[in-house]
């Protein structure tokens, strides 16, 4: 089939950098001769028909800008059977040959059956959470963690001057990818992730968390930081059991969705750039329902399928680096 005109949507949770791979997937689209067109608010525009023809000019002024133009969403009903076959004939009847889906595991589940319906489709990775077990990186997760790094600084600040315990609650529902390496940069002393803490009982954690303190408290550290996974969640509740156990003042601060925002870092726009090109590519040579992905340190692609069978976990090595580095210091009797 001859390919002559790309849709490109954006889906699930927005992330830093996925303007610069639309920009990119169009920007590149038409040097190769191609007809470029958005999809706006992902595939609950599509099911609606809201497509945008999108020029090199319609991109101009993007590549620093956090969010996505082309607006995202969440859409129940196109997970459907009767979902897909229909967002299926819209894009065909609108001229679609292909479309770029930029989102998370579960947009990538929506470009498989849209393969299966007859639309050739690529997806690429973004999301802040750097779960999708088939990449080593996705867009939008340096800028997260360079988000929530600067927010532990100064809250490691105020908590130093007070001498209390902060419990600082990053993203990531089933995933904790920021928070092990948002912990290994701010010298935390301790993280919480859900692949390992999500169904403990509360009092064990609170239990963890007081002997740790009480260790810091006897070799003079004036503050303690835990960073905790959204998916383990309860911070507040946390705190309070900890300062009536401890007498430590102890606060709660929930990063939120402060790190889905802001002007993505150079590794999000470099890696944004490099996916659409190679997203486009692949569609050239009539390739489909691929995913673009990082292996190894370099831009590579892998099926659809394959790509949603693969299981991630977390670094042990890093999670463990975070208690030694902790009680290391406490060796030598430093803050
Ligand atoms: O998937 C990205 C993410 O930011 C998760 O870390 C978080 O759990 C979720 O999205 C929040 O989603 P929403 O913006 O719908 O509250």
């Amino acid at each position: 089939m001859e390919l002559r005109k790309i849709g490109v949507l954006t889906s699930g949770g927005d992330a830093p950098g996925m303007n610069a791979a639309i920009r990119s997937i169009v920007r590149y689209g038409l040097s190769q001769g191609f007809e470029m067109v958005g999809v706006e608010r992902g595939y609950h525009g599509l099911l609606r028909g809201e497509f945008v023809e999108l020029t090199a000019a319609s991109v101009s002024d993007l590549i620093q800008r956090g969010g996505t133009i082309l607006q995202t969403a969440r859409s129940k009903a196109f997970a459907t059977p009767e979902g897909i076959e229909s967002a299926a004939k819209i894009a065909k009847d609108y001229g679609l040959d292909a479309l770029i889906v930029i989102g998370g595991d579960g947009s990538f589940r929506g470009a498989q059956k849209l393969c299966e319906q007859g639309i050739p489709t690529i997806g690429i990775p973004g999301t802040i959470d750097n779960d999708i077990s088939c990449t080593e990186y996705t867009i939008g997760y340096d800028t997260a963690l360079n988000t929530a790094m600067e927010a532990v600084d100064k809250i490691r600040d105020t908590a130093t001057s007070h001498q209390r315990c902060s419990l600082i609650e990053v993203m990531g529902r089933n995933a904790g990818y920021i928070a092990i390496e948002v912990a290994l940069a701010t010298g935390a002393e301790m993280v919480l992730v859900p692949e390992k803490d999500k169904n403990c009982p509360r009092v064990q954690l609170v239990n963890r968390i007081v002997e740790d303190i009480k260790a810091a408290q006897s070799v003079g550290k004036k503050h303690h930081i835990v960073i905790i996974a959204e998916g383990v969640g309860g911070s507040q509740e946390l705190a309070e059991m900890i300062e009536e156990c401890t007498e430590v003042e102890t606060r709660a601060t929930v990063l939120g969705h402060i790190q889905r925002g802001g002007s993505p870092t150079i590794k999000d726009r470099v890696v944004a750039a490099q996916m659409g090109m190679r997203a486009i590519d692949l569609l050239a040579q009539g390739k489909s329902n691929r995913v673009v992905i990082i292996k190894n340190g370099k831009i590579s692609d892998v099926d659809i399928d394959e790509g949603l069978a693969m299981k991630k976990t977390i670094c042990e090595k890093d999670y463990n680096l975070i208690g030694y580095l902790s009680r290391s210091i406490n060796n030598v009797g430093q803050n």
